[in-house]
């Protein structure tokens, strides 16, 4: 054998061992950290998360109901929106919403950016208008200077606004689970009853949809496949945006990631306790009635896919200036 063509033989066993050992047979994939593309965009999209003058009471922003000191969620069966009004459905986490499908229970927006003005239109939420939104911003100079030095240009829009806040959310994924760490061939990274959750996911069919990086986002299934699933909510699923019947009660497969913290679960946030969902998953979806010792072991390994939380200095929002419309608190 000439030395090239052994050269090229030895290469392309690295190759393939290199591809086997990333091509795990898990059903999960890690998470891989967020890299960062543009700073200054970033930074912003974080100071307008915070910013609860993108809402009409002065006093909402995205973090009252994703909050990111508690899994990116309110931990509410609904939320609370304008005017302590009462929300129709469980707020999602934001923490790595970036690998979803589509974003919201029926997935409407196609992408975060698609979602980000949402909220801050909408009279349940924040109630304001994008018109306003954009008014309030463009009335603060040292806003204005920061969407400049971010987009090159200084006539704040929607857009813009919708661009940043997306930016940010793509950075709130949460790695180095004990999970991924033992995916990643740290075997002592879980205990045996964690483990023998982990199969016991696996073997009984939780897999099916609750699979790849985030252990869920990535389809649209029905919630109740061998059992209705009985809700006093009038959430209709997938239907809302297809038209189609057929599609009546699928939803988003919510990611397992950092389940442990974005009780309580179910798009009517009608299960308090993982033990609970777990059940619940067991009996309506896959015909299984777990024992409680199984039950157990199952939470026991979603509390393992608890990631590293995003972490970083609060920010410091800029003050209002004599030409800011002032906040609407009370009233409609
Ligand atoms: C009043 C509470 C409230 C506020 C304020 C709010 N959200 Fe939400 N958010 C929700 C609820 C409830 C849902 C689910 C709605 C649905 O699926 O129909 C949701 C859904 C989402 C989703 C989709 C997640 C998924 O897995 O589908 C993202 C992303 C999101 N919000 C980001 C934001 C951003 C960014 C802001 C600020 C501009 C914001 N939210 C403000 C309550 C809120
Ligand atoms: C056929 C698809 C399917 C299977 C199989 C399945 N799930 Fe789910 N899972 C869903 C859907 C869809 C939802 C969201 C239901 C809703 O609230 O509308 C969900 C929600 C959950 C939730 C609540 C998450 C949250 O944030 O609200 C947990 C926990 C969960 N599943 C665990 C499991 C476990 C454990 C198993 C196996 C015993 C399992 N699932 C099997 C589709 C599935």
């Amino acid at each position: 054998m000439n030395k090239l063509v052994s050269l090229a033989l030895g290469a392309a066993i690295l190759l393939t061992t290199s591809i086997s050992a990333q091509a795990s047979s898990e059903p999960i994939e890690p998470i891989v950290a967020a890299k960062i593309q543009n700073p200054a965009i970033v930074e912003l999209g974080k100071k307008l998360y915070f910013d609860p003058r993108l809402s009409k009471s002065g006093f909402i922003s995205c973090n009252s109901c994703h909050n990111l000191s508690m899994g990116g969620t309110d931990n509410l069966k609904t939320s609370i929106g304008h005017n302590w009004q009462q929300g129709p459905i469980n707020s999602p986490t934001v923490l790595n919403s970036s690998m979803n499908i589509a974003q919201f229970w029926d997935g409407r927006a196609k992408d975060l950016k698609a979602q980000a003005g949402g909220p801050i239109a909408n009279p349940g939420e924040m109630a304001s208008n994008h018109q306003l939104a954009v008014e309030v911003l463009q009335s603060i100079p040292a806003y204005v200077i920061e969407f400049k030095a971010a987009f090159g240009s200084d006539k704040i829009d929607i857009d813009k606004v919708t661009t940043a806040i997306a930016a940010f959310e793509a950075t709130l994924v949460t790695p180095d689970s004990r999970f991924d760490k033992w995916l990643k061939g740290d075997k002592k990274a879980l205990n045996n009853d964690e483990l023998a959750g982990y199969k016991l996911f696996k073997d009984s069919g939780c897999t099916a949809c609750h699979n790849g990086a985030a252990v869920g986002g990535n389809s649209f299934q029905k919630f109740g496949v061998v059992e209705a699933y009985k809700t006093a909510s009038t959430a209709a699923g997938r239907v809302a945006v297809t038209g189609k019947d057929a599609d009546r009660f699928y939803f988003k497969v919510p990611t397992l990631r950092n389940v442990e913290l974005t009780y309580p679960y179910f798009h009517d946030g009608a299960a308090a306790t993982l033990g609970e969902a777990v059940d619940i998953m067991g009996r309506i979806q896959l015909g299984k009635s777990f024992s409680a010792e199984e039950n157990g072991k199952i939470v026991a390994f979603l509390k393992t896919l608890t990631g590293k939380q995003p972490s970083f200095q609060m920010p410091i929002l800029p003050p209002s200036t004599d030409k800011t419309p002032r906040p609407q608190p009370f009233g409609k």
